[in-house]
């Protein structure tokens, strides 16, 4: 495609607020990723009220904004500000303090330090897997979103909190992520908003972040009784509150409780919520491709055998990392990575004003068919090696790119496939009720109706009768979203 770039002055493609806004409030995703591949990658303008943000997609463009002039696309702006309400001034932040976040935080999710954790999170995942003996049983179903959300929880706090906090409390904190992560979608959307105005989500969410505190400051405190003054040792080193406290100590010369606060609850609400929807997402393209369901199954079985699996087992599922891969490109949870523009500058050819907002969308970019061949296909073999080289490096960006990078990429890749290995080494998870699932954008993107599995043991090949399939049990509300007013009868903290 060619591309405007230089001295050219290109107009941007603009679409019209009475045309944006309808599409955008039926179906914020699709629609937004129509407008960026109907432009075949072309900047474009929303009109979509007060302000007008630009829709970047071009592989191009997104390292231009994320990589090569990234400080001039500050991460401020309308699009920050909903999740700066409990993110407060942390690593997921901009300038010197997430600078500073980062040089602490980065070095505690190294590969080698992720790997140290592994045996610990194989544990959880066995566990958990264990515990879903009693939901295979015939007549009942499991929330996908709710099943994914338990066992990402549980794996996250291990690596995050240690032994500091108990499975009951962690188990309390996953429903106020949940809360805040689906009840900014409306503010996501409309960011000119002012905060004075209440809208729809705000009570919701604001509730969630006082309850968040009301868990995360005691074990800060705690752990910092417990540091000895000059930081360098004490604490428990398996966790990272305690790091993050000695860092600070280290860097700051105290650790400001506030600060180790936000880091800690911005790196738990990056790690949990992104991880659980990938995988929910994961269960509808199984169904829709049972070859790759098949050879999935057959590749765990021939490793893992029936179980427990082990994170030594990782490294020889390689299609198990592709099928993951494959799934980060067609459900990206980070859709869009808004931006703001400290100083005039140019993108593709289009002038574009310093406080211009600007919106990287990984999820449009992953479906542009200059890059991708059949792009709305879910096709795990283009991640063979042989066929991943030919790639422009930016064409997938499911972890975005540049200084602001996710620190999680090996925690989510350990994770998930200790997660779906697992699950797939005991159950055969079948789908029983295909459909195509509403798009719900909030922090990540979920699925607005219930995806609800029903576990058969893993040697089975039997379909099952749709007529026992559907025995669906009254249940107190999730609080994950509010999508779903009532459950199946389901593993802990769900069931009838
Ligand atoms: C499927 C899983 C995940 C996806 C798709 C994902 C996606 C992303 C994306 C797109 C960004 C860039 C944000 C930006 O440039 O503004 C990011 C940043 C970040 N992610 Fe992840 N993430 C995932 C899992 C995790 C996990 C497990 C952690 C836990 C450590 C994590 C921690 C972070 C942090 C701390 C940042 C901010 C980094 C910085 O700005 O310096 N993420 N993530």
């Amino acid at each position: 495609m060619p591309l405007a770039t230089g001295p050219t002055v290109t107009k941007p493609r603009v679409l019209p607020f009475y045309r944006a806004v309808p599409r955008l409030m039926k179906d914020p995703v699709t629609e937004l990723a129509r407008m960026g591949t109907d432009a075949g990658g072309r900047i474009v303008r929303l009109d979509i009220g007060p302000f007008r943000p630009y829709l970047v997609s071009h592989p191009d463009h997104v390292q231009q904004v994320l990589k090569t002039q990234w400080s001039n696309f500050a991460r401020e702006g309308m699009f920050w500000r909903p999740l700066r309400r409990v993110t407060g001034r942390s690593i997921l932040g901009d300038g010197e303090g997430w600078a500073s976040s980062r040089r602490i935080l980065q070095p505690l999710f190294t590969a080698r330090r992720i790997a140290s954790l592994a045996d610990d999170m194989a544990e959880v995942v066995a566990e958990h897997v264990g515990e879903l003996e009693r939901d295979a049983r015939p007549g009942r179903l499991v929330d996908a979103a709710h099943l994914m959300t338990t066992v990402t929880n549980r794996t996250v706090i291990k690596v995050l909190f240690g032994g500091r906090i108990s499975r009951e409390v962690g188990e309390r904190l996953l429903p106020e992520f949940a809360t805040c992560a689906t009840s900014i979608g409306f503010r996501l959307l409309f960011p000119f908003v002012p905060y004075s105005m209440r809208v729809p989500g705000d009570r919701a969410f604001l509730a969630a972040a006082q309850r968040i505190d009301d868990i995360v400051y005691p074990l800060i405190e705690e752990a910092r009784a417990e540091e000895p003054r000059d930081g360098d040792d004490g604490g428990r080193p398996d966790e990272l509150v305690s790091a993050l406290i000695r860092a600070r100590i280290r860097e700051d010369g105290a650790a400001d409780l506030r600060q180790v606060r936000d880091d800690l609850v911005s790196i738990y609400g990056a790690a949990s919520e992104t991880t659980a929807m990938a995988l929910t997402w994961l269960w509808t393209l199984l169904h829709d491709h049972p070859e790759v369901n098949a050879r999935l199954r057959d590749e765990i079985e021939w490793v893992v055998g029936d179980g427990p699996v082990r994170p030594s087992h990782i490294q020889e599922l390689p299609y198990l990392r592709m099928v993951l891969q494959e799934l980060l490109r067609v459900h990206p949870p980070g859709w869009i990575i808004p931006r703001q523009v400290v100083a005039d500058t140019e993108l593709g050819g289009v002038p574009v004003k310093a406080g211009s907002q600007v919106l990287v969308s990984p999820y449009t970019t992953h479906r542009l068919e200059e890059f991708w061949e059949r792009p709305l296909e879910f096709d795990p073999e283009r991640w063979a090696p042989e066929r991943e080289q030919r790639r422009h490096r930016y064409a997938y960006v499911p972890f975005g790119a540049g200084p602001h990078v996710c620190l999680g990429q090996h925690l989510f890749h350990l994770q998930a496939a200790l997660v779906v290995a697992g699950l797939l080494a005991r159950y055969r998870p079948v789908l029983t009720n295909p459909q195509r699932f509403t798009l719900v954008p909030g922090a990540s993107v979920r699925p607005k109706e219930a995806l609800l599995l029903r576990l058969l043991p893993s040697g089975t090949d039997e379909e099952p009768q749709p007529d026992a399939w559907r025995t669906p049990v009254a249940a107190p509300a999730m609080g994950v979203g509010g999508a779903h007013d009532w459950m199946w009868p389901m593993g802990p903290g769900g069931g009838a």
